[in-house]
C-alpha cells in the first residue's frame, strides 16, 4: 500500500487521528453506559470502538512508507455526560464522517488517483453509515429508558463493517467472510 500525493496523505493522517480518537471516546462512552445500567450500549460502544480501530490501522498501512513524524489536526467530539448526550455525540461524530469528511476525503483520492487511499476511504465512508444508524436506535431506546435487546454483535475488522445479530454471509462492504468477523458477546 503507499501513498503519492500530499493532499492525500494528510487527508489520511487526519482521518487516522480523527479514527483514533473516536476509538478511545468510545471505550470511555462504553464503560459510562455499562456503569449506568445499560451493558448492551457499552457493548455497541466497544464494537463500534474496534470498527475504528479497523479504519485507523487502514489508514495508518497506507502511509507506511511515509516514515517520520507529522503533526496532526483531526476532529473530534468533546463531552462525557450522560448516555443521551454521550450517543447524540456519537450520532454527531459519524454523521460528520458521512456527510462531509469522507465524501471530500474520497473525492480528492480519486481525483489524485491514491487507490489504496480510495479504498480506506470508502470502506470507513461505508461503515460509518451504518454506525449511524445503529447509534440513532440505541439512542431511541435509551431515551425511554431501556437498554438494547441484542445478543451479538459483530464487527468485520478488514473494512469496519457492524452488525447486530447474525445476518450475512460476507460482508457487505469488503466481501470478507464472516468467519473473520469479531463477536462482541
Ligand atoms: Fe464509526
Ligand atoms: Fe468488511
Amino acid at each position: 500500500m503507499a501513498v503519492n500525493n500530499a493532499m492525500t496523505a494528510d487527508f489520511l493522517r487526519s482521518a487516522y487521528g480523527g479514527e483514533s480518537m473516536a476509538h478511545m471516546r468510545y471505550l470511555i462512552w462504553g464503560d459510562s453506559a455499562e456503569k449506568d445500567g445499560y451493558p448492551n450500549i457499552g457493548k455497541l460502544f466497544r464494537a463500534v470502538a474496534y470498527a475504528e480501530w479497523a479504519h485507523a490501522k487502514n489508514h495508518f498501512n497506507v502511509l507506511k512508507e511515509q516514515v517520520g513524524d507529522n503533526t496532526v489536526v483531526a476532529g473530534a467530539v468533546f463531552g462525557h455526560t450522560n448516555i443521551i448526550e454521550n450517543l447524540q455525540g456519537a450520532i454527531d461524530g459519524e454523521l460528520h464522517e458521512v456527510k462531509q469528511m469522507y465524501p471530500v476525503y474520497l473525492e480528492t483520492a480519486r481525483y489524485q488517483e491514491e487507490k489504496d487511499a480510495q479504498r480506506s476511504f470508502n470502506y470507513a465512508l461505508e461503515a460509518e453509515k451504518v454506525h449511524a444508524k445503529i447509534f440513532e436506535f440505541a439512542q431511541d431506546t435509551a431515551k425511554q429508558g431501556k437498554d438494547l435487546d441484542i445478543a451479538t454483535m459483530y464487527v468485520c475488522p478488514i473494512c469496519g463493517y457492524t452488525e447486530i445479530g447474525d445476518n450475512v454471509e460476507k460482508c457487505p462492504i469488503c466481501g470478507a467472510s464472516r468467519d473473520v468477523f469479531k463477536a462482541f458477546e
